[in-house]
């Protein structure tokens, strides 16, 4: 043999045997199981928890006190037009309060007391200071909203309890006599 015979190329060995998969016993079977009853019954009760204390939106009282009802003059007072968007309005057989929200597409008009009406700015519905409708798109007459008196005279009003119709708008507790 001389010194530049070519070396023997490495002949692999067959690789070492895998450890044998450990068996699945019984008991691996039952924790098992548990286990995913375990989940299923967490995920329930979290999902009745949840179902208990749902997504409530705590607006503002549309409850609000307007202030002594005697101290409304004859006619439309905007006092409360910016703050809570109701006119209140005074005749001679007592009181009433209109939510200013054109029932139209729900801009907000303005009282003409030159014209005695209120005009919606942004499609011409006109409104009557009954709250009629006597021009323009608007569907439906103006809502009223309810009215009552406190034990020391304020006047009570409720954006939340509305009425529109002839009839039952002008009774309580949508108007409110005053002597
Ligand atoms: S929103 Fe008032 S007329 Fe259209």
């Amino acid at each position: 043999m001389t010194d530049n015979a070519p070396t023997p190329a490495p002949v692999p060995q067959p690789a070492a045997p895998a450890p044998a998969a450990k068996p699945i016993t019984r008991a691996d079977f039952l924790w098992t199981g548990w286990a995913m009853l375990a989940a299923f019954f967490g995920a329930s009760a979290a999902a009745t928890a949840r179902f208990m204390f749902p997504n409530v939106i705590y607006e503002p009282s549309q409850k609000f006190n307007a202030g002594p009802a005697k101290s409304y003059d004859l006619g439309v007072s905007i006092k409360f037009l910016s703050e809570q968007r109701v006119w209140i309005i005074r005749n001679e057989k007592g009181i009433y309060a209109m939510w200013a929200r054109c029932t139209h597409l729900g801009c907000t008009p303005n009282w003409w007391g030159d014209q005695n009406r209120f005009k919606c700015p942004c499609h011409g519905s006109n409104y009557t200071i009954a709250g009629d409708v006597i021009a323009g798109p608007a569907p439906r007459p103006l809502w009223r909203c309810k009215v009552e008196l406190s034990a020391k005279g304020d006047l009570i009003i409720d954006k939340a309890v509305l009425e529109d119709l002839p009839g039952k708008r002008e009774l309580a507790p949508y108007f409110l006599e005053m002597a």
